[in-house]
């Protein structure tokens, strides 16, 4: 499934269809350059799923991991600034998947291996001007949705 959008509100509602389309527990990574839109898709994951309101939403870029209370539970994830698989030990992330959570995962394509393969992937890529191309592929065979 493909979307081609061409504002910040457009990308946070490719997260509003995602959040319909998925079953807690779920792992959702969404993966992409800088400023291809990850974090602005994640406000509306998380909004959409109930568990903040997407301007409470903001990057873990500096704090790794954002916890949500909700039903279902969220977590945000941004892996960027670690580098290696033992850094990501650890965060104890084992402990999210086996809860009935929803955990967003940005920059989770670095340590692929260390991640369930069971899960969304979300491929978002700059199109010309402010435009975005979103591409859904799900599951560990990676197969189109
Ligand atoms: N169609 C669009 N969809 C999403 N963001 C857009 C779009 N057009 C412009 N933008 C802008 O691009 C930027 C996307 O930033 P965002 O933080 O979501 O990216 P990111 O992929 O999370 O980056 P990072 O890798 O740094 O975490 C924002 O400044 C946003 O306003
Ligand atoms: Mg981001």
């Amino acid at each position: 499934m493909t979307f081609r959008t061409g504002s910040d509100e457009e990308t946070a509602a490719v997260g509003a269809v995602i959040a319909e389309r998925i079953t807690p527990p779920a792992v959702v990574m969404l993966i992409g350059d800088l400023g291809a839109g990850k974090t602005t898709l994640a406000k509306g994951l998380v909004a959409a799923l109930g568990a903040a309101p997407a301007e409470d939403v903001l990057s873990p870029t500096f704090s790794l991991v954002h916890e949500y209370e909700g039903d279902p539970k969220v977590y945000h994830l941004d892996l960027y600034r670690l580098e290696t698989v033992p850094e990501v030990e650890t965060l104890g992330l084992e402990d999210l998947w086996d809860q009935r959570a929803v955990v967003i995962i940005e920059w989770g394509e670095k340590f692929d291996l260390a991640l369930p393969g069971d899960r969304l992937e979300v491929h978002l890529k700059h199109g010309d001007g402010d435009s975005r191309i979103i591409r859904l592929i799900s599951g560990p065979a990676a197969q189109p949705l």
